[in-house]
């Protein structure tokens, strides 16, 4: 595990189609599995989406984001990889259809889960897919900052976010070389992932981050005052800041802490990938400011 681990969240040597098989291939389902499933439900749950849908699950591995689908949404996938041992994997928890030929047509809802960072072209692949395509990728800068690029592309090309953003405009978040977007997921993982986090020191057994992007071919309808959250430093000397994101771009919503108030503290408790509804901010210098008659709602 902790040699896979540093292979795809380290150096990244071991980010290739053969890396999967074998004892890596195990250390995949115990740790990565999991956390899969959870991030693109997750991520699904960002947009609503029709009930039983065919799904294509690209560079599948063992399954782990069609078996999420399936349980959110209903339908049946089928699992494309170029991994053989991980397809036998994916059968053998309940996927039927398994291929290591990319099937084009008849899908409508695509996942590609940590899987376009490993791809040498992965606009070439996004480009050929069909119906609503939801990408789940690492949430490290590099992959992070190269899927707001891929996403800039697709939409240059005719597509649509669908989430997390608000915008069709440019990523705001590529304008500076430190920024881009992931969100969180909590979960309460079961006792063999506790003992694995403590054997090994990894910590992902409270928080889960990830960096999430859902594409369409139809423009999504626009709702006003809607912002994404998209980063929660921690709290300063008299006022905290979280970053927000949306049709005016990336922002600090800011407030003093002695402007809180009942109808503010939704904003104590904001996580990266939280949707919120605000009403009566004012821009002031150093972002968008909550002041005692603001609203703020998680939407
Ligand atoms: C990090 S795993 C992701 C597995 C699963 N989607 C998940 O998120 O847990 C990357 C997968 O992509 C597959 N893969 C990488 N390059 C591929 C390619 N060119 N064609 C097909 N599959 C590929 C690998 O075999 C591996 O199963």
């Amino acid at each position: 595990m902790l040699e896979l681990h540093e292979g795809l969240v380290g150096d990244r040597a071991l980010a290739r189609p053969d890396t999967y098989a074998g004892r890596n291939l195990g250390a995949y389902l115990l740790w990565w599995w999991p956390q899969t499933y959870l991030k693109v439900q997750a991520t699904l749950g960002m947009v609503s989406l029709p009930r039983r849908p065919r799904i294509l699950d690209v560079g599948s591995g063992p399954a782990p984001a069609a078996i999420a689908a399936i349980d959110l949404l209903g339908g049946e996938a089928t699992c494309f990889d170029a991994s053989e041992a991980a397809l036998a994997e994916a059968r053998a928890l309940g996927i039927e259809r398994t291929t290591r030929v990319l099937p084009r047509e008849g899908f409508d809802l695509t996942l590609a889960a940590n899987v376009l960072s490993e791809l040498p072209d992965p606009l070439a692949l996004v480009r050929g897919l069909q119906g609503t395509v939801a990408i789940v990728e690492p949430a490290l800068r590099e992959t992070g900052r190269a899927l707001l690029s891929l996403r800039d592309a697709l939409l240059r090309e005719g597509w649509f976010a669908l989430a997390p953003c608000f915008t069709q405009a440019p990523c705001p978040a590529l304008a500076s070389a430190r920024d881009w977007c992931t969100a969180e997921v909590r979960w309460h993982p079961p006792p063999f992932f506790r003992q694995l986090a403590e054997a090994t020191g990894l910590r992902a057994d409270e928080m889960l981050s990830f960096a999430p992007l859902v594409l369409g071919r139809a423009a999504p309808g626009s709702e006003r005052d809607l912002w994404r959250v998209v980063g929660v430093p921690p709290a300063e000397k008299g006022k905290k800041r979280v970053w927000i994101c949306g049709p005016e771009g990336r922002l600090p919503l800011v407030r003093l802490d002695r402007d809180r108030r009942p109808r503010n503290t939704p904003f104590d408790e904001l996580r990266r990938g939280d949707r919120v509804r605000l009403h009566g901010t004012e821009r002031r210098g150093d972002g968008l400011r909550l002041d005692p008659e603001s609203k703020i709602e998680r939407a």
